[in-house]
């Protein structure tokens, strides 16, 4: 049979499928579930910068009426009986670690390199096996820059890896001016991983009745070529490592972003259609691929297809719809 194994943020991982960041990774019962199913490590559900300033900025001002932050500050919100979002994320990693046996990556949603940045300390003593950076600023601010917007995330991963000898993931979005320079910078700064990309909720409208409605929550199946063609420039360009996210639902979009140099792939959209079994069917497939191909491993054959070692490096770099497609009919 061959092996699933692979190397992620310099973690040990079984497979490379990884339950992504979602209500399906926010209690024991579905780690579990995941886990038996055959995630190689699990994501799980994002605690928002916001939430940890204002519940540490709540307790502090009670107990000193200054309202800074410090370090000890958790040191005084452990003595307090009320357990609130924060300490109930810190138990829930604190409970997934003597559960499951496959790594549990923390995940922060954040906006800015401020006061949260203790808590990642928090994270680590509570024994975490990674942490997840979900940073976006939406580029809304007319009188800032491109550049302004990105030394966030500079200035993020430079205040946590300061803090903590975790492992660090940044979960980024596509939208930068220069992306291969973003990551190219964050991995001269040691970054242990990029997550590339981010999902975002998008509103729509409704022209019955004029109103503003939900975009369409769960990504589709079609939706995974730009991480592709993304995973295929990078993964031969930079040192972390790289997890392929949005619209992975097949075992074969899987095995693609592996010839594309992915370490592993984080699926959400997928499990909240089949449920987490259907990691069994998609294992099953690669093993049924891997057998095809006479691969034993997935070190056989990962990046076989990253840009300069495919058949056509040109094509990573085609965004028009050139003379190729001149004479194109349906
Ligand atoms: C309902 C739902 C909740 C999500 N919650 C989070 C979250 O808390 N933090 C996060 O980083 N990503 C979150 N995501 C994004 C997923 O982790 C993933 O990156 C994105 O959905 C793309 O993968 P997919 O196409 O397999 O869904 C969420 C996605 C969905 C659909």
């Amino acid at each position: 049979m061959p092996n699933l194994a692979t190397n992620y943020l310099g973690l040990d991982l079984s497979s490379p499928i990884i339950a992504a960041s979602s209500g399906l990774t926010d209690s024991i019962e579905k780690l579990i579930e995941l886990e038996v199913h055959g995630a190689g490590a699990i994501v799980l559900k994002s605690l928002f910068e916001e939430e940890i300033i204002m519940e540490m900025d709540e307790k502090i001002h009670a107990m000193t009426s200054r309202p800074y932050v410090y370090p000890e500050t958790f040191d005084y919100m452990d003595e307090d009986p009320q357990e609130d979002t924060v300490r109930k994320y810190l138990r829930l990693i604190k409970e997934a670690k003597a559960a499951v046996s496959v790594p549990i990556i923390a995940s922060i949603n954040c906006v800015s390199a401020q006061k949260w940045t203790y808590f990642a300390r928090e994270i680590e003593k509570a024994g975490a096996d990674a942490l997840e950076i979900n940073l976006f600023v939406l580029p809304m601010d007319m009188n800032r820059t491109g550049d302004e917007n990105e030394q966030i995330y500079y200035d993020v991963l430079k205040t946590v890896k300061d803090q903590v000898a975790l492992p660090i993931a940044l979960k980024i979005s596509p939208y930068h001016s220069n992306l291969s320079n973003l990551i190219k910078r964050l991995d001269d700064m040691n970054v242990d991983g990029i997550v590339m990309f981010n999902r975002f909720y998008s509103p729509d409208f409704d022209i019955k009745d004029l109103s503003v409605t939900n975009g369409q929550i769960l990504s589709g199946p079609d939706d995974y070529k730009n991480s592709l063609r993304w995973t295929g420039i990078m993964s031969e360009r930079v040192k972390c490592s790289i997890a392929g996210t949005t619209g992975i639902h097949t075992s074969e979009s899987i095995i693609k972003h592996l010839l594309a140099g992915a370490d592993a792939v984080q699926l959400a959209s997928v499990l909240y259609k089949n449920g987490p079994e259907y990691i069994d069917v998609l294992s099953k497939e690669i093993y049924a691929w891997m057998e095809e191909h006479g691969f034993k491993s997935i070190r056989d054959f990962k990046g076989k297809m990253s840009q300069s070692k495919s058949n056509d490096p040109a094509a990573f770099e085609r965004v028009q719809f050139m003379k190729q497609f001149r004479n194109f009919v349906m």
